[in-house]
């Protein structure tokens, strides 16, 4: 392939492709759980391993997002509802399931954060031990203001259907840009924590940090979703 072609792929990309935030990436920020990580949560050198395994990752009845390598919490959540307002068109599942379940297995203050699925030792690695102090606890488990849950009732509703009809003033879930549903766009089902969030690219300050798909100067994000 020449360069006229990659000038041609350009011009033809859409303006929205354009448009979309440069990859800040993981490497260094909060996610990277590594000894050259944001907070040193851990002395290992490994940075995808805390979410995803090569090899022996979590079977696929336990397959919350590609390749997971983390142990489940087992908390019980208190679910989004909206019996008060009765506002909510989408059902809520009655525990959070997938990309919600994901974050939550660090999140939710309750598992280790070098609890794994597989540990490898591949080149000597088996530094996965949480180092307390920071952001962890004696047992190695998520501390401070970014604990999220077990109270879910106070958060954007999340494990949630993307109910585009029936009068919710959502846009129509196949022309969203930016933020992903789960499976994906096309066919819409679910809001989970990675509709808004990309675990993978801090963003910018005052835009797209702290992990976020779209930028929230002037509500982007929300009125990425909501039609108002
Ligand atoms: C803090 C958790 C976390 C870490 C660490 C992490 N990922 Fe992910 N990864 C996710 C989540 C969550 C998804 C599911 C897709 C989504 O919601 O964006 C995912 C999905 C993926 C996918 C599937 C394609 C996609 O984007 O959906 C690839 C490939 C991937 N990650 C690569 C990596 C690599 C390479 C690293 C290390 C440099 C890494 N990830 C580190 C959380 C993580
Ligand atoms: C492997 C453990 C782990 C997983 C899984 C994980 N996180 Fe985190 N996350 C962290 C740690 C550690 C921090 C930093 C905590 C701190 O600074 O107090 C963090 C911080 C954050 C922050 C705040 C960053 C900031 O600077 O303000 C956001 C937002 C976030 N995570 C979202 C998510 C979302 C969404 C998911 C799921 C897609 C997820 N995380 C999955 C470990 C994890
Ligand atoms: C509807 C979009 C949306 C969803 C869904 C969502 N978040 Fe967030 N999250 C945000 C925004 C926006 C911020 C930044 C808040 C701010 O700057 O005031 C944020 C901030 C955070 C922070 C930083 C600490 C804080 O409270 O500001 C963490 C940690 C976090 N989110 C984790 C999660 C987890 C875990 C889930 C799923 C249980 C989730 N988020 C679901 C939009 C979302
Ligand atoms: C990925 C899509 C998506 C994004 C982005 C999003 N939301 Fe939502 N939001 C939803 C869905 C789905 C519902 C549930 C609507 C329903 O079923 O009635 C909802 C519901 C709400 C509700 C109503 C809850 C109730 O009880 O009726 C509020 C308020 C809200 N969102 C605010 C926000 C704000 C503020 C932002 C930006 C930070 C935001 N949303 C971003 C999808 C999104």
């Amino acid at each position: 392939m020449n360069r006229s072609f990659f000038a041609l792929l350009l011009v033809l990309a859409p303006a929205a492709l354009l448009a979309a935030p440069p990859a800040t990436g993981i490497v260094g920020t909060a996610h990277d759980l590594s000894s050259t990580g944001l907070n040193r949560v851990t002395a290992a050198t490994n940075v995808c391993v805390f979410c995803h395994a090569i090899h022996n990752s979590a079977s696929t009845a336990q397959q919350l997002i590609p390749d997971w390598n983390r142990a489940t919490t087992s908390t019980t959540f208190q679910m989004y509802d909206s019996t008060v307002s009765q506002t909510l068109k989408g059902a809520v599942d009655n525990q959070p399931t997938g990309a919600s379940l994901a974050c939550l297995s660090c999140h939710d203050g309750t598992i280790a954060m070098g609890a794994l699925i597989n540990a490898p030792n591949g080149g000597g690695e088996n530094t996965y031990t949480s180092i307390a102090g920071g952001v962890s606890n004696a047992s190695g488990r998520m501390t401070g203001a970014n604990v999220v849950g077990p109270d879910l009732t106070g958060d954007h509703p999340v494990s949630i259907t993307y109910q585009d009809n029936l009068n919710s003033g959502l846009k129509v879930a196949s022309t969203l840009i930016g933020v992903k549903l789960y499976p994906n766009n096309a066919t819409g089902s679910k809001v989970h924590c990675g509709s808004c969030h990309d675990a993978h690219n801090y963003g910018t300050l005052g835009a797209t940090a702290p992990f976020l798909r779209v930028t929230m100067a002037n509500s982007a994000l929300c009125v990425a979703c909501h039609k108002k």
